[in-house]
């Protein structure tokens, strides 16, 4: 291997593969032409070191446990920055201007509203459905209502989409959590800024004059900038992938909300809750889970540790445990579930098992003690998380796009039966 290349014999020949150079982080070998000139193709399952892209929208450091949107850490844009803002900063790649951002926030408002016809498919879900289900039904259905396909030549009409997805994706995801509690649904109030105005439709009671919270509007707005984008995660490179087929954004965001939904991906933070207030339920025996999740011949696991990429500590989950403490206290809530949270966090990072595997909390392992604290359902809180990774998804999407990415596609090592003759019926 040189600097730049890397050498590879097989069979008696030579083959180079040229090193693509990254601003940081990875660099990648180019094996495009690998399965012409030597017949063979890589095999990486969960694609644990294979490249799908070039990006440059997010950077995360795994073993430093560091993430960086456009650049900029992640603890700067928490502290500074408002969910709106890094939205504009990942779709366009700077941040705003004031007039920018004012242009932003007027298109968002253009589109702060959904078909009324809407309301009838969503109230043929019955209130036990899932709520993941029925955002990921709506998002595909507002493909019906909204059917010209992007322009992805024109700028102006990838801005447009965006804005308008960005819109509308709030009313679905707010109209879901109205429906599971059985509430009347409201649409948008363009006086209010994004985080206020889903909160607004969100929470506001048909019998009671409504209030901003700015406590809960401050730890909502948290934790949507933390989601906001996470580089190739399952989520997001389902929407690329299927992007890839030139299927509009509306279709791509709704796969991206079905791979969400799985507990090893977003849908952790519901099942964090879960196995809190089982081990509570359990007589809180923390000891007991973790000899569980070490056991191999138990399918138990601790939802909310470990990370396919950090392998040091999810820097999200570092500011997530202090705002979800600083909440507690505002509100003046108690949780038990917290405590065990606690307990769970001291026991694993002191146990050999997952010391040696690198297993540390993530953001998941957090979010949902905050959701709770907030009074949102625990089958909401997957809804909360594809709300905060809207922006990412776009942004993958737009990028892929204007990359002029090819079509996802890839290949298998086939070990299914050899050729052989059909048998008829009578004779098997
Ligand atoms: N509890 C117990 N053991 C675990 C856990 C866990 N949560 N996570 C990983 N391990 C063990 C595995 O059994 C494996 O052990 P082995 O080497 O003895 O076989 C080793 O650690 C490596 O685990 P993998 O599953 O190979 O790691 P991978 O990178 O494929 O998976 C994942 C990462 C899916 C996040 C995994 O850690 C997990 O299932 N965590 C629980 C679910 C969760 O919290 N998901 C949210 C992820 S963050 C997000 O999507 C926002």
């Amino acid at each position: 291997m040189s600097d730049n290349k890397v050498v590879l014999n097989y069979d008696g020949k030579s083959f180079e593969y040229p090193i693509i150079d990254s601003t940081i982080g990875d660099r990648g070998i180019d094996i495009s032409k690998l399965r012409d000139q030597t017949g063979l193709i890589t095999l990486d399952l969960g694609y644990k070191n294979t490249g799908a892209t070039l990006s440059d929208i997010t950077y995360l450091d795994g073993d430093n446990g560091e993430l960086y949107y456009r650049g900029y850490p992640i603890e700067q844009i928490a502290e500074k920055s408002n969910f709106t803002e890094v939205m504009y900063l990942l779709l366009h790649g700077e941040l705003p201007t004031s007039d920018q951002f004012q242009s932003f926030q007027k298109g968002i408002n253009k589109y702060n509203f959904v078909a009324d016809e809407m309301k009838k498919i969503l109230d043929v879900f019955p209130r036990s459905a899932h709520p993941m289900g029925v955002l990921s039904s709506l998002t595909s259905a507002l493909t019906a209502f909204n059917p010209r396909a992007v322009d992805v030549n024109s700028k102006e009409d990838l801005d447009h989409a965006a804005e308008m997805m960005i819109a509308k994706f709030s009313h679905l995801c707010a109209w879901t959590y109205r429906k599971k509690l059985g509430l009347p649904i409201n649409h948008g109030d363009n006086s209010l800024n994004y985080v206020e105005n889903f909160y607004k439709m969100c929470f506001r009671r048909p019998n009671e004059e409504f209030h901003l919270d700015p406590i809960v509007v401050g730890a909502l707005d948290k934790l949507l900038i933390l989601h906001a984008d996470h580089e190739q995660n399952c989520s997001t490179s389902t929407v690329r992938m299927v992007g890839s087929a030139h299927t509009g954004l509306f279709a791509s965001v709704s796969a991206g909300i079905s791979a969400l939904w799985g507990p090893l991906h977003g849908g952790a933070n519901q099942a964090v809750i879960e196995m809190l207030e089982l081990i509570e339920q359990d007589g809180g025996d923390v000891a007991k889970y973790v000899e569980k999740a070490k056991n191999k011949d138990d399918n138990f696991r601790l939802m909310g540790f470990g990370h396919r990429v950090y392998k040091n500590f999810d820097p999200r989950a570092t500011i997530i445990k202090k705002a979800a403490d600083d909440i507690l206290n505002a509100l003046g809530i108690e949780d038990k579930a917290l405590d065990i949270a606690m307990q769970l966090e001291r026991v694993a990072l002191e146990d050999e098992y997952f010391v040696s595997r690198k297993l540390y909390p993530n953001v998941d392992f957090y979010s949902g003690i905050i959701y709770r604290a907030l009074g949102i359902p625990t089958e909401m809180f997957t809804v909360m998380f594809a709300l905060g990774r809207l922006p990412g998804w776009i942004s993958q999407w737009k990028e892929m796009r204007l990359h002029n990415d090819p079509i996802g596609r890839p290949r298998q090592v086939y070990q299914g039966a050899q050729k052989r003759d059909y048998v008829d019926f009578s004779a098997r």
